[in-house]
């Protein structure tokens, strides 16, 4: 028997607009408690999909399964799942409490129950005191704290969350990820996470799903996205990487002296990707590739150096700031890496 309840299924999901984009053959499986993220550049599918979830828009074909039975026939309000926009829709004119409280009346839920739910999913976003005020009177980060409470409150078995960060400033996304995060702990509540920020995705979630042009690219943990990107593509669009191009030969990938094993089986020539931090810098000619250090900016803890390699463009590398204490823009130095990636040339 399979152990891990599977809470949200999504199989083979295909949707086309007239304009003839859409999504093509989305499938995925979210565990019970599980964080997923989707995660693209603007315009690759994730609102599609994550509308598709929570009813707002018929897919083409395939199915979606909710805690085992599909829920493809059923409308919005009757699905177990509630959506987190990016715009919170709070009624302006109602108070915080009466915000909240309305999907519950609407449920029939008894007064005083209500009163005891509201008061608690305030807590639990931090705001206790809010429940008098109205949403004019708090900040955006505030108010995007009571949109998520509100969708709480009505207990989705999938919690549906499409940018709800992105209005916000840099400081406040990351302390909306931090309480997410706790959020999620503290209720187990299985979501889906839309963004289109690299860095949030790695930031906050179990599992990643990386999109591209309507089909998914790569399922996997935050870990093994950034270590292992299954292809150019993810290599391009998580982290921060240096690409070069190198060249078969004796079935090793060669760039310059460097020497590398053609594990993936390439022919012709393919990219080496290579992490910044994953770069070497020494004076010893026989150790690398020759360059001379264009830019060195330190930032905290680290120092980003760029430099130009004689034959292969400018790569970037992440130093220690003690390490860099000697290095000054000019100097000839050269490179090694200590863990490339590679990829067929396409
Ligand atoms: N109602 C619509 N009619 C026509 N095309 C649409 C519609 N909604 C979205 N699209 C197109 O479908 C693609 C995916 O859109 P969307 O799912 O919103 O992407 P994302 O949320 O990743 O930015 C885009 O190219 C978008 O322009
Ligand atoms: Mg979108």
């Amino acid at each position: 028997m399979n152990m891990v309840q599977i809470q949200l299924s999504v199989q083979q999901l295909s949707k086309r607009y007239h304009t003839g984009e859409g999504v093509t053959s989305i499938s995925l499986d979210v565990r019970k408690g599980e964080l997923v993220t989707l995660l693209g550049p603007s315009g690759c599918g994730k609102t599609t999909v994550l509308r598709s979830i929570g009813g707002f828009l018929e897919p083409d074909s395939g199915d979606i399964l909710i805690e085992g039975v599909s829920v493809l026939k059923s409308p919005p309000e009757k699905r177990p799942t509630s959506m987190v926009f990016q715009s919170y829709n709070l009624w302006p004119h109602m108070t915080v409490f009466d915000n909240l409280a309305f999907g519950l009346k609407i449920r029939k839920m008894k007064k005083a129950d209500i009163r005891k739910a509201v008061e608690d999913v305030l807590k639990l976003v931090r705001l206790p005191d809010a429940e008098n005020k109205y949403p004019g009177q708090l900040s955006g980060g505030q108010q995007q704290r009571i949109a998520l409470a509100r969708s709480l409150l009505l207990k989705p078995a999938v919690l549906l969350l499409d940018e709800p960060f992105s209005a916000l400033d840099a400081k406040l996304r990351h302390e909306m990820r931090e309480e997410l995060r706790e959020i999620q702990a503290e209720t187990g509540l299985t979501m889906v996470f839309v963004t289109h920020d690299q860095e949030e995705a790695l930031s906050i979630s179990d599992r990643i799903v990386v999109m591209n042009h309507g089909k998914i690219e790569q399922i996997a943990s935050p870990q093994e996205i950034y270590d292992q990107p299954s292809s150019l593509y993810v290599a391009q669009f998580i982290g921060k990487m240096n690409f070069l191009k190198g060249v078969i030969s004796e079935g090793q990938v060669t760039v310059g002296k460097l020497r590398f094993s053609n594990s993936k089986s390439l022919s012709g020539g393919g990219w080496l990707a290579i992490r910044p931090e994953d770069v070497i810098m020494s004076n010893q000619e026989e150790e690398g590739l020759p360059g001379i250090v264009k830019q060195i900016m330190v930032l905290g803890h680290y120092a980003e150096v760029s430099i130009q390699l004689q034959e292969y463009g400018v790569i970037r590398a992440f130093q220690p700031r003690d390490a860099v204490k000697e290095l000054h823009s000019g100097d000839r130095i050269y490179v090694g890496f200590k863990k490339v990636i590679t990829y067929p040339e396409v």
